[in-house]
């Protein structure tokens, strides 16, 4: 069990959802220009306070779906870091940000990039484990026109690729994840932690639930539930996305952690 107390310098709204601040200028300090890019990164402060709630100095974290490599800061604090990620463009982003650490000698860890579809990379010996995991659909490129340009523009430069969740329909979306959850099981030690930030989804005016599958994904592997909290997330690059669409946004963002049984 662990014997600390998650975000503790962080309030809470009258919904009972955290309140972390906006991450962009942080992000800016640390990572090159275009990571401020990608659609859908991580809150810098979640991560942190992920990372300070499960691990311990010189542990290892792996993140599966890398994206820019905000997990990557753990390595600041002392952990080892393992990220993988499908899209080429991210990976380069990654390694840069590593230059640039190695450069300005800040790093009091290691982080790994490794560049291929997480399917196949995993299984991957580690303590921790911590993503955020796109969900079918949530990129396909043939919109109808229902999207504003510039938002159009950052879909059709997000991926090409088929092996991309996001680019998923929902069975092959479930299907996938099915696979990747046997291999993130095998990949956790005993007493180690998985963390997944999730955002739910609106299709047709209704709100798509996705904590319950997760917990029931890991729970069905051997995995308890540690915590589970929300926070609330200032618009993002998704948001703008449904709200192009018509749909109604969502701005509750699930924190859900888990332990692997002994
Ligand atoms: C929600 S984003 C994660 C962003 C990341 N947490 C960050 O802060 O930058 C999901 C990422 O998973 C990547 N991805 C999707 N399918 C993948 C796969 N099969 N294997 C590895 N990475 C994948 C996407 O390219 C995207 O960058």
């Amino acid at each position: 069990m662990i014997n600390k107390v998650f975000a503790p310098e962080y309030e809470k709204d009258e919904n009972g959802w955290f309140i972390f601040p906006r991450d962009v200028t942080w992000r800016r300090k640390l990572f090159p220009q275009i990571a401020m890019e990608h659609p859908s990164k991580m809150n810098m402060y979640v991560c942190q306070e992920i990372i300070n709630y499960v691990s311990e100095k010189g542990e290892t974290i792996l993140d599966c779906f890398g994206g820019t490599g905000t997990t990557a800061i753990g390595a600041l604090v002392g952990r080892s870091i393992v990220l993988m990620e499908l899209e080429r463009p991210y990976v380069d982003i990654q390694r840069e940000t590593i230059k640039l650490w190695q450069e300005r000698d800040i790093l009091e860890g290691s982080v790994m990039s490794l560049q291929g579809d997480n399917r196949k990379l995993l299984p991957f010996p580690c303590d921790h484990m911590i993503f955020s995991p796109p969900y079918a659909n949530d990129m396909q490129k043939k919109t109808g026109g229902a999207l504003n340009e510039e938002i159009q523009r950052q879909v059709d430069q997000y991926t090409d690729s088929m092996l991309n969740f996001g680019r998923l329909n929902e069975f092959f979306y479930v299907q996938g994840m099915d696979l990747l959850y046997d291999k993130v099981a095998e990949s956790v030690r005993s007493g180690g932690t998985v963390s997944i930030t999730h955002r739910d989804r609106s299709r047709a005016g209704k709100r798509l639930l996705f904590a319950d599958s997760i917990i029931r994904s890991l729970t069905s592997r051997g995995f308890s539930i540690l915590a589970h909290h929300k926070w609330k997330a200032p618009g993002a690059f998704q948001s703008r996305v449904n709200e192009a669409r018509g749909a109604k946004v969502i701005l509750d963002e699930d924190i859900l952690m888990f332990v692997k049984d002994k």
